[in-house]
């Protein structure tokens, strides 16, 4: 082996011994570290129109990786991440300095304020955000989630991510129930 292929292997080792150590048990079990890659978002803009200064919320932000990839999509809105484990929050915090990361709950923090709230969570998750994103956030808003869908709910849209995985779109804000038809 090379010198520069030792140090290659010895920073990788550095840096998984690194994760593991940052990334506490609960975290493990409440979703497994698969950070979001980092142009994973780059085909939303195109899909949903979001003012400048829109607030953002990665929910379980991990290390940071959801909040950078909302920043490279829309770097004129304010991207902020709320994590349940200390160690993951402050890491986050510290390499993310675009971003505002609360540590604390995703399901206990209120989502009124978000234009769009971004998931890379479990697939059991993925009734209650839905549910938690109708009642709670505006008309207009979005739920994102990073390839788990709501079971037996229709997507209002499905993208691609560079690496094949789908992007499932979900209006948020009460659901629109159409009209009844009138009686003659
Ligand atoms: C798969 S990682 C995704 C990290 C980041 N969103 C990304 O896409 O790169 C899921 C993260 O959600 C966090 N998490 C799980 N349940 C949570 C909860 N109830 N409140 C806050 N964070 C939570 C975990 O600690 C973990 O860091």
């Amino acid at each position: 082996m090379s010198i520069r292929t030792e140090k290659v292997a010895e920073e990788i080792k550095h840096q998984l011994a690194n994760i593991l150590t940052r990334y506490p048990a609960r975290a493990w079990r409440d979703a497994p570290l698969f950070p979001t890659p980092a142009g994973a978002l780059d085909a939303l803009p195109q899909r949903l129109a979001l003012a400048d200064g829109a607030r953002l919320l990665d929910a379980g932000c991990g290390l940071g990786h959801g909040l950078r990839a909302l920043h490279r999509a829309w770097p004129r809105a304010r991207v902020e991440g709320i994590e349940s484990s200390l160690p993951l929050a402050l890491w986050a915090r510290r390499h993310c300095r675009f971003a505002r990361v609360h540590r604390g709950d995703l399901w206990a923090r209120s989502w009124a304020d978000y234009a769009l709230v971004y998931l890379f969570q479990r697939p059991e998750s993925m009734a209650p955000a839905l549910a938690k994103a109708r009642a709670e956030m505006a008309p207009g808003s979005w739920l994102v989630s990073l390839a788990f869908a709501v079971p037996d709910v229709a997507a209002d849209a499905v993208l691609r991510c560079p690496d094949g995985r789908p992007l499932w779109l979900y209006r948020a804000g009460p659901a629109v129930s159409s009209p009844a038809p009138r009686r003659r």
